[in-house]
């Protein structure tokens, strides 16, 4: 029998981690993680797979055999880079863990470079080093494209606007030269916006999906934000993490954009939320400098050509989507953690139950 592929993923705990991780084990894949290790639970995107394949409940089945397996480890620290590289012998490599949020690497700039640039380097020069036969995946970002003019593709400037896309730039070239210099089978997945239930709390998406459930459940009355002209090409996280597989099932290492080719404002975003349960946006929005970032990124618009034609690679979840999948999840979240939601529910899908309670306590906001 042949032996099951290997998938080694840094920042398995995060949105894109989770995603990835349920997808490859679908494909067959033996799955391993890098986990940072926190004071607090920092792996409840992964707990539906740590349950599943938790020792406890595969007593007979060695951590190394498990189909999903994470190890503590941290991309600052060289050495626990290498440890789990000698430990679990990857075929492949999806490098995703990252101190992700923009406006935060203007606050923290050193320590952002140190994950997204040196991480990065930690693990080429550790394949390079160790001579390790495998692909290796990094996740860099429209971020890279800063102030160029939209539509961006494989071929636009990169004119970074923040601390994150310096680090992120850095680190793409550093995958080019580790490709050209060494001839390791490297390649950049230049992916744009992408977002799902699963997405952290202090990005503009999510923050305006769970602000829209507090104040229909009455926990807050409104939601701060800074820019509300940026324009971003919003994907589905769910759907990117297949790009993210099919660039090292290319027959050789490149880079490509992974976009949707939709972009709207900020305020589009926030617009359609709240129309979707019959109030008007304007009515709850309270602008701040507070959430202004030193430099922003205006304006992104991807060209996924390449990545449609070369790897078959063809998203379906577009903004009106991914807004109402975001707004279900965080309404019915809600609804069930404050007791807010009626027994009788009869055969009806989540969208049409939940955004039905919505709209009810949406109309009773509008008479108060
Ligand atoms: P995310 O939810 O913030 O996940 C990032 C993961 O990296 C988390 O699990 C985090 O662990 C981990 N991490 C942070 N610092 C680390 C360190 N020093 N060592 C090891 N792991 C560390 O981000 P995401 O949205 O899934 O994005 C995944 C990757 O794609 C990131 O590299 C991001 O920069 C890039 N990207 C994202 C987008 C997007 O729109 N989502 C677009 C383009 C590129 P903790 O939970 O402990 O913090
Ligand atoms: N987070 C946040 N919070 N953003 C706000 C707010 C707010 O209160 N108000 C306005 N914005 C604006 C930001 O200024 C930015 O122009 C836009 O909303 C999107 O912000 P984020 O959701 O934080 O995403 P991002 O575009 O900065 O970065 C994300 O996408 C990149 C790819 O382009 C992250 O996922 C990065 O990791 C990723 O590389």
């Amino acid at each position: 029998m042949a032996e099951k592929r290997v998938a080694f993923i840094t920042g398995i705990g995060g949105q894109d981690g989770s995603y990835l991780a349920e997808f490859l084990l679908k494909q067959g894949y033996q799955v391993r993680g890098m986990i940072r290790r926190a004071s607090s639970p920092n792996t409840e995107r992964i707990l539906p797979l740590i349950e599943q394949y938790w020792e406890s409940k595969n007593p007979d089945v060695k951590s190394l055999d498990s189909p999903f397996f994470s190890q503590y480890g941290d991309l600052t620290d060289a050495s626990s880079v290498r440890s789990l590289l000698e430990e679990f012998h990857p075929d492949e490599i999806y490098n995703l863990g990252a101190q992700s949020h923009v406006a935060v690497s203007f606050q923290n700039p050193l320590s952002t470079l140190d994950i997204n640039l040196m991480g990065t380097m930690r693990i080429l020069d550790a394949i390079r080093d160790m001579k390790l036969p495998c692909r290796f995946y990094q996740a860099s970002s429209s971020e890279m494209f800063g102030t160029s003019q939209p539509p961006q593709n494989e071929n636009t400037p990169f004119r970074p606007q923040s601390p994150y896309g310096v680090a992120k730039v850095a680190a793409f070239n550093a995958v080019r030269m580790y490709r050209d210099a060494y001839g390791i089978f490297a390649s950049n997945g230049i992916l744009f916006n992408h977002e799902s239930p699963r997405r952290g709390i202090n990005f503009v998406t999510r923050k305006i999906t769970m602000g829209l459930a507090k104040i229909l459940v009455g926990k807050d009355r409104n939601i701060v934000l800074g820019n509300l002209d940026a324009k971003r090409d919003w994907g589905f996280s769910g759907e990117y993490v297949e790009g993210m597989w099919r660039i090292l099932q290319h027959e050789k290492p490149d880079d490509f954009v992974i976009a949707t080719g939709e972009t709207h404002t900020v305020r589009d975003f926030m617009r359609e939320s709240f129309a979707l349960v019959g109030l008007n946006y304007e009515n709850f929005l309270v602008s701040s400098d507070r959430y202004k970032r030193p430099a922003d990124v205006p304006a992104l618009l991807g060209d996924s050509t390449k990545a449609r034609k070369i790897l078959g690679w063809n998203p379906q979840v577009k903004f009106k989507e991914i807004t109402k999948m975001m707004i279900v999840a965080d309404l019915k979240d809600k609804f069930e953690k404050t007791g807010n939601v009626p027994i009788e529910r009869g055969v009806m899908r989540d969208d049409d139950y939940y955004l039905g309670i919505g709209r009810d306590l949406a109309s009773k906001l509008r008479k108060s």
